[in-house]
């Protein structure tokens, strides 16, 4: 038997199982098998191992970070972004991986092609996700504005964008690592100076459900180009399986 599974905390509704259970079954892996770890606590994490036939876990909010003290090593990807969403256990020990950095940045790629006219980009949010977006951006050489509900050193708050509304003018591609307008909430969204998008900006909502928030409804009724967190998502899952196969 070879184990994998999904560490998190709540795991209400999760892609993932479904996902690979669907994957193990079209490929005809009867002895593969994907299970839920629903823990609050980081701590019930090292039991888990125990199990000799968990090859490799996913890991979501909120242990993306809290996990790392307990591993044995980081891929680059998940040393540059600070967090780790894949973990496979390897001759070294368990080895912690980003895949949300591939998802993220694959998609936007073709989202905004070859020869794309973006230099300048917004990323509202400063959890998780976001330090895989900034990490994606950089590699592009996008450079980049965080917005935060709340200013520092290096973010500026939502006031001072809606103050300073020719910002927006200035950046081709706003992308929201909120979880603003997730279901079932779907009537809220970033509060940003929406009347300033136009034809020439790019928005990408790593929120998948639903398929158009409210944030990339607003984008598309002024032209934007918009595009929705599910590629990234089915992306960031395929990175994993060839990560515990690799
Ligand atoms: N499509 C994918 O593959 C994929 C992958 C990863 C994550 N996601 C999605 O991305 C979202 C963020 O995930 P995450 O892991 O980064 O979560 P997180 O660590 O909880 O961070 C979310 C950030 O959003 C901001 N935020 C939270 N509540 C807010 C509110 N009520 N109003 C305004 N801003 C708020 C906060 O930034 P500030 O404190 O700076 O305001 C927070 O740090 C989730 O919806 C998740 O499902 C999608």
């Amino acid at each position: 038997m070879r184990k994998f599974g999904l560490i998190g905390f709540p795991l209400t509704h999760s892609f993932s199982k479904k996902y690979f259970t669907a994957k193990f079954e079209q490929l005809g892996l009867a002895d593969h098998f994907y299970d839920l770890f629903e823990m609050e606590s980081v701590d019930e994490f090292v039991k888990l191992w125990e199990d000799p036939e968990l090859v490799g876990v996913n890991v979501t909010v909120p242990h993306k970070q809290n996990v790392m003290p307990f591993l044995d090593g980081l891929d680059a990807s998940a040393e540059r972004v600070g967090a780790v969403n894949v973990i496979k256990r390897q001759q070294e020990g368990l080895i912690g991986y980003n895949s949300d950095y591939v998802g993220f940045k694959r998609s936007l790629e073709k989202f905004i092609g070859e020869n794309h006219p973006v230099k300048n980009a917004i990323i509202l949010g400063t959890g998780g996700a976001s330090k895989a977006v900034e990490v994606a951006l950089a590699d592009l050489h996008i450079e980049y504005q965080l917005v935060s509900r709340r200013a520092t050193a290096n973010t500026i708050s939502y006031d001072q964008l809606n103050e300073c509304k020719e910002k927006m003018q200035e950046v081709q591609l706003i992308v929201n690592t909120t979880p603003l307008g997730t279901y079932p909430k779907v009537d809220t969204c970033p509060d940003l100076p929406y009347s300033e998008l136009s034809d020439k900006h790019y928005l990408y909502d790593l929120v998948y459900n639903p398929s158009e928030t409210l944030f990339l409804q607003k984008g598309k009724a002024k032209g934007a180009q918009i595009m929705n967190g599910a590629e990234m998502l089915e992306r960031q899952a395929e990175r994993s399986w060839e990560i515990w196969n690799q």
